[in-house]
């Protein structure tokens, strides 16, 4: 089998579909493996390493001509007539952005989207969904750890005490979990919401303290048990409660990431306007959702409506960072687990 492997084009993408390692695999299995020269690069993985595995270098259009073409993500409008109808497609291609997957049929392309793997344990080892969320919850950390003007553990020293941070994340799945553990590490004190209860757990042997907004209703109890592990939209009591909640722990907050997730759905709102305007001058909130959360003033925020998909900006003294590739930021580690 003929497999491609082109470069991304997409902006602010730095991952590259297989590596050396992976290709040093594909070839051993007796596959031929086709990957645009300089693919690598941005993931630290040059084109010498990619031949020493076995790989030959081609051009675009001969990697995308593979009968299996491996991408991290869709490929774009132009690329499209590159690929050979009948080819196969593998990457993450958002099954639920029903237009892209029109184009790919119309294109006469045989698409797999990653994301659609189920979230199983026999599954695991195709679940791009965690391997790439682990990483985003990682950076967001270190984003955050970055701009924020204070530091993140307590220090006594001769010149005078610093207090911890105080970090609250919401939404602890893949991503929200991974922030708390590397958050830990970094000596902050941190809180963490959810809407499924069987988080609770996870939350707490991280060395987190769980928020808890207790359900009232059987309708209540009954959205928060999730489907498939996911979480549904909860009932708009719920949401009400929850962000009182919320915007009472995030005045005390030094830095708030949220990665709160509902798929098919636009991401909930989570921190409201008036939440950011009683944030802390010089707090960050690292908004994973960006970009997938509801409209607001022409254009889709995040888990907060003040987030721009990938800009960082300063709004009510608080820095908002809005970047929707947290896992390209990492790039080498992000390309080896996809
Ligand atoms: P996600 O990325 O779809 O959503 C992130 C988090 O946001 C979830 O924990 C969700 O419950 C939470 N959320 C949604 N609405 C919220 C709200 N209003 N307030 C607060 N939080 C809210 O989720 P992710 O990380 O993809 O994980 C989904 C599930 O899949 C989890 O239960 C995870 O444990 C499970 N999973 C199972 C695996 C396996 O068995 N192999 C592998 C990976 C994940």
């Amino acid at each position: 089998m003929k497999i491609g492997i082109p470069a991304e084009t997409r902006p602010h993408e730095m991952r590259v579909a297989a590596t050396p390692e992976t290709v040093k695999k594909l070839v051993s299995q007796g596959h031929l493996v086709h990957i645009q020269s300089g693919a690598g690069v941005s993931a630290s993985y040059p084109d010498d390493v990619y031949l020493t595995a076995g790989a030959q270098l081609v051009d675009a259009p001969a990697a995308f001509r593979a009968d299996i073409v491996l991408k991290v993500q869709a490929p774009t409008d132009s690329e499209l007539p590159l690929f050979k109808r009948g080819g196969v497609l593998i990457g993450m291609l958002d099954p639920f952005d029903a237009d892209n997957t029109a184009r790919l049929a119309t294109a006469g392309v045989t698409a797999f989207a990653l994301e659609a793997a189920p979230r199983t344990t026999r599954a695991q080892s195709l679940d791009v969904l965690s391997s790439q969320a682990n990483i985003a919850g990682y950076k967001a950390v270190l984003l955050a750890a970055t701009l924020y003007p204070r530091f993140m553990p307590m220090l006594m020293t001769a010149a005078g005490t610093v207090k911890a941070a105080r970090v609250l994340i919401l939404g602890a799945g893949v991503a929200g979990l991974q922030a708390i553990a590397t958050a830990k590490r970094l000596g902050a004190v941190i809180e963490a919401s959810d809407v499924r209860p069987a988080v609770k757990e996870q939350i707490e042997s991280l060395g987190a303290k769980f928020l808890d907004v207790p359900y009232e209703t059987d309708e209540e109890r009954e959205a928060a048990q999730g489907v498939g592990g996911y979480a549904r939209p909860m009932p708009p009591s719920w949401l009400t409660r929850q962000s009182a909640l919320v915007h009472e722990r995030a005045k005390q907050a030094d830095v708030v990431i949220s990665t709160a997730l509902i798929p098919g759905r636009a991401a909930p709102t989570l921190i409201s306007v008036d939440t950011v305007q009683a944030m802390k001058p010089g707090s960050v909130l690292v908004d994973l959702a960006a970009g997938r959360g509801a409209e607001y003033e022409g254009q889709r925020g995040g888990n907060c409506p003040l987030t721009e998909a990938d800009k960082v900006v300063i709004k009510h003294g608080v820095t908002i960072v809005g970047y929707t590739n947290l896992a390209s930021m990492v790039p080498a580690d992000a390309s080896s687990l996809y």
